[in-house]
């Protein structure tokens, strides 16, 4: 069953901006580590946040029931102090402003239904080629995450996330 529900080679990942007809009390990221924290964030908030504007939220749907959301990631506008650590990382010789622009990553969640699927690391590269996107018409130089644990941020590591500041930011320059 794995990888056949959500995506196959011919048939990409499914993704909508999160709307009212997802079934959003019925996502689940299971009990462990901070499955809670992500799953009461999806149910509670996750839609009001992107009918204001907060972020943008996008979801990944079951092939057979449409309205299951089997994963999610939010984006949203940030920007970052410029200290050395930010230039080395965007391969910047210097900034011309004491802040600069990029966006967040800011909640990405899997259904505990949908493990095993790469999922995750599926909605990871989503989220980059988004921002890319927008970068190329809006501008802002770097995709941002803040891993909740050492785990999450070597696991971003594998993803070319850098962290660059003491509150464990990380960034990835966007091509
Ligand atoms: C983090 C998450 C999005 C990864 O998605 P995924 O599709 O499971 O990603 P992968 O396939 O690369 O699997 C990662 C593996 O690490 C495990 N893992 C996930 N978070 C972990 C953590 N904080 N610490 C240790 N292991 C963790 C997963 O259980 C999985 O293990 P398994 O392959 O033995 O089942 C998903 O586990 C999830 O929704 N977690 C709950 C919410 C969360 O922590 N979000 C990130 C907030 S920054």
């Amino acid at each position: 069953m794995a990888g056949v529900r959500i995506s196959t080679p011919e048939s990409p990942l499914r993704l909508e901006p999160l709307a009212p007809h997802h079934d959003t009390a019925g996502f689940d990221c299971g009990p462990k580590r901070h499955g809670p924290i992500i799953t009461r964030y999806f149910r509670e908030e996750a839609l009001g946040h992107h009918a204001l504007g907060i972020c943008a939220a996008t979801v990944t749907t079951d092939r057979e029931v449409p309205a299951r959301v089997a994963g999610f990631f939010t984006l949203s506008p940030v920007s970052v102090r410029v200290d050395a650590s930010v230039l080395k990382t965007l391969g910047l010789a210097e900034a011309p402003y004491k802040q600069i622009g990029g966006y967040l990553l800011g909640r990405l969640g899997v259904d505990q239904r949908y493990k095993g699927e790469k999922l995750g690391p599926a909605l990871v590269s989503v989220a980059l080629s988004y921002a890319a996107d927008d970068r190329r018409k809006v501008g802002g130089l770097f995709l941002a995450v803040d891993p909740k644990d050492p785990w999450l941020a070597h696991w971003y590591e594998g993803f070319g996330f850098t962290q660059v500041s003491s509150t464990g930011r990380m960034i990835r320059r966007l091509e």
